[in-house]
């Protein structure tokens, strides 16, 4: 698996390598990040129907972190670890906020079935969270529309419910963390299986506001200390 994923990404650098060093293409952002729009698309719109996630639009400082963290092994993907390896600070921070100034539509991911115990439940952790087990509600951190809160706390609308289900699993197996406090690893730890599932159903199944991008900083006051994180 890692030869075969060493190959794809050889393969890749290779053609843009061979793109940079043709006379007549610049060296714009645009070039440099071809090998990161192959997956994400031109504008970080995201590909293959949610499995490579969207990027556009996300608060700059939360891209920049997540690319940090793939790069110092706290989170775990065999093919972003190798993408961000030989990228420097600096690099990190200019794709980071191309893709974060990207305004392009959502795409439409298909509503998992779900029962009504399941949708009761989903919306109980959203809104209002679950005193007796010490979870916050999402929108306490995410917004009160659920679309981040800048500059880096992600919006949770219009994403998949595999992707949102596959991230809130990978918090509880620890192929996924941050840099303290990792305030997703202390929600995750007091969710069952059955709330991953209810609640990434339930927010797979909310439609996109009209208005969606992140709120302005200081518009929510987390309940676990996990405002600005820092870069
Ligand atoms: C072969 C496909 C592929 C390529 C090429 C690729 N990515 Fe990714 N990227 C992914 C997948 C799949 C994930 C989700 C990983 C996970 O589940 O944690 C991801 C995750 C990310 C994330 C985290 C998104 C989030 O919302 O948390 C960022 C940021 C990112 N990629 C940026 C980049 C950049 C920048 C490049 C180019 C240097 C790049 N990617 C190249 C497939 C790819
Ligand atoms: C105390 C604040 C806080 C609370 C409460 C909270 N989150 Fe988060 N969440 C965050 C932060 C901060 C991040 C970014 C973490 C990182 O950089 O890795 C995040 C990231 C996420 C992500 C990853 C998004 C992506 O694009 O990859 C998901 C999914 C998520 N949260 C779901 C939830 C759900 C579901 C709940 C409610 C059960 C919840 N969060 C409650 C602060 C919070």
């Amino acid at each position: 698996m890692r030869r075969s994923l060493g190959w794809l990404v050889l393969a890749v650098f290779a053609l843009t390598v061979q793109a940079q060093d043709s006379p007549p293409v610049p060296d714009t952002l645009q070039q440099r990040i071809a090998a990161c729009t192959s997956c994400h698309g031109p504008h970080g719109e995201g590909g293959d129907n949610g499995f490579n996630p969207r990027l556009a639009g996300k608060p700059a400082g939360y891209l920049v972190r997540q690319l940090q963290d793939f790069q110092k092994g706290l989170r775990h993907y065999e093919i972003m670890e190798y993408m961000v390896a030989p990228l420097d600070e600096a690099y990190m921070r200019e794709i980071a906020e191309y893709f974060a100034s990207q305004d392009v539509p959502y795409e439409k991911h298909p509503t998992p079935a779900m029962s009504p115990a399941a949708v009761a439940r989903g919306e109980q952790l959203v809104t209002k969270g679950d005193a007796a087990k010490g979870v916050p509600a999402c929108m306490a951190c995410h917004g009160p529309n659920l679309t981040g809160v800048q500059p880096d706390i992600p919006g949770l609308v219009g994403l998949p419910y595999d992707y949102i289900s596959a991230q809130l699993g990978s918090w509880r197996t620890n192929t996924r963390s941050t840099t303290a406090p990792d305030c997703m690893a202390t929600v995750v730890s007091r969710l069952t299986d059955a709330d991953i599932s209810a609640v990434s159903a339930w927010l797979a199944s909310r439609p996109v506001p009209p208005e969606a991008h992140a709120e302005p900083p200081g518009s929510v006051t987390p309940p676990l200390h996990c405002g600005v994180l820092g870069g």
